[in-house]
């Protein structure tokens, strides 16, 4: 088994969007005078617009016209703040590694809940280096389902164990478990703690650390696979995707003697083929 994709949540792990989110977020709870702080915000990364406005609300009555205005309203707040974005926004270590990858032949895609997505990789001049983009668009249900990431996966024509999912949201390490993905956490334990591997952020991070932290990882999964997506648009057909259902994780990254011998083989980065 070898590992032939990355997949990228994008806001919070290549640029600080995150932030950019919990602002206009911010701005519309303070119109509105809903409480709304950091903490508050924590369940919203990684969960699409509406979901986001749902949680924010926290039972605090709308009717669906207002809903649809107040989502509207924050994402112009939104779209306002990344108009400024240029490749300087791009969080330290994430061009080294995407630059990494593309030259060991590592697939990269995005898997984002953002409807923003496309704009975000144009201005930080990235989209060149993606192969598949599964965005806000792609699917019906979002992270933590699965959905979104194994969209990304079939576009890159990978398996979801030949892949590893970077994300810095809960919701986003629950969907790439659910996923049947390796799953490598940016950010604090308390938020990103059930991945498979957690780095602090992408600075310094190479492709052989990650590999290696994947090969050392005593992870033990809990998750089933057995997952039908469901993408938007009438005209698109329901794919199925099926794995085993027993209690597996992707197998995992191997020691091998190449490796061992000084890092991986120039046909590809090999991982184990039995599941821990
Ligand atoms: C995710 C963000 O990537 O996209 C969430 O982590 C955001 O904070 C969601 O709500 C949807 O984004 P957008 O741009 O479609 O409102
Ligand atoms: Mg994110």
């Amino acid at each position: 088994m070898e590992i032939k994709a990355i997949i990228f949540d994008l806001d919070g792990v290549l640029t600080d969007t995150a932030e950019y989110h919990f602002l206009a977020w911010k701005r519309l709870a303070d119109e509105l005078g809903i409480p709304f702080d950091r903490q508050h915000n924590e369940p919203l990364r990684g969960v699409p617009r509406r979901r986001s406005l749902e949680l924010l609300l926290n039972g605090y009555p709308a009717t669906e016209e207002q809903m649809q205005e107040w989502m509207a309203r924050k994402n112009s707040y939104y779209v306002g703040l990344i108009q400024q974005m240029t490749p300087a926004d791009i969080l330290p270590g994430a061009l080294e590694l995407l630059k990494e990858l593309r030259r060991a032949g590592i697939k990269i895609g995005i898997g984002s809940a953002s409807k923003n997505t496309r704009t975000v990789l144009d201005r930080l001049h990235l989209m060149d280096y993606v192969a598949a983009i599964s965005d806000g668009y792609s699917v019906q249900r979002h992270k933590p389902m699965p959905d979104l990431f194994l969209h990304c996966a079939q576009q890159l024509d990978v398996d979801p164990g030949q892949a590893i999912v970077v994300e810095d949201a809960a919701s986003g390490v629950e969907a790439a478990l659910a996923g049947g993905f390796w799953v490598m956490g940016l950010g604090p334990e308390e938020r990103v703690g059930a991945a498979h591997i957690v780095f602090p952020s992408l600075e310094g991070v190479h492709l052989l650390d990650i590999l290696s932290a994947l090969r050392n990882t005593q992870h033990v999964s809990r998750f089933t696979h057995h997952v039908t997506i469901q993408k938007t648009g009438s005209s698109a057909k329901p794919s199925s995707i099926q794995r085993s259902s027993t209690t597996r994780k992707p197998s995992s990254p191997s020691a091998t003697a190449t490796w061992g011998r000084g890092g991986p083989s120039k046909r590809g980065i090999l991982a184990p083929d039995r599941p821990r």
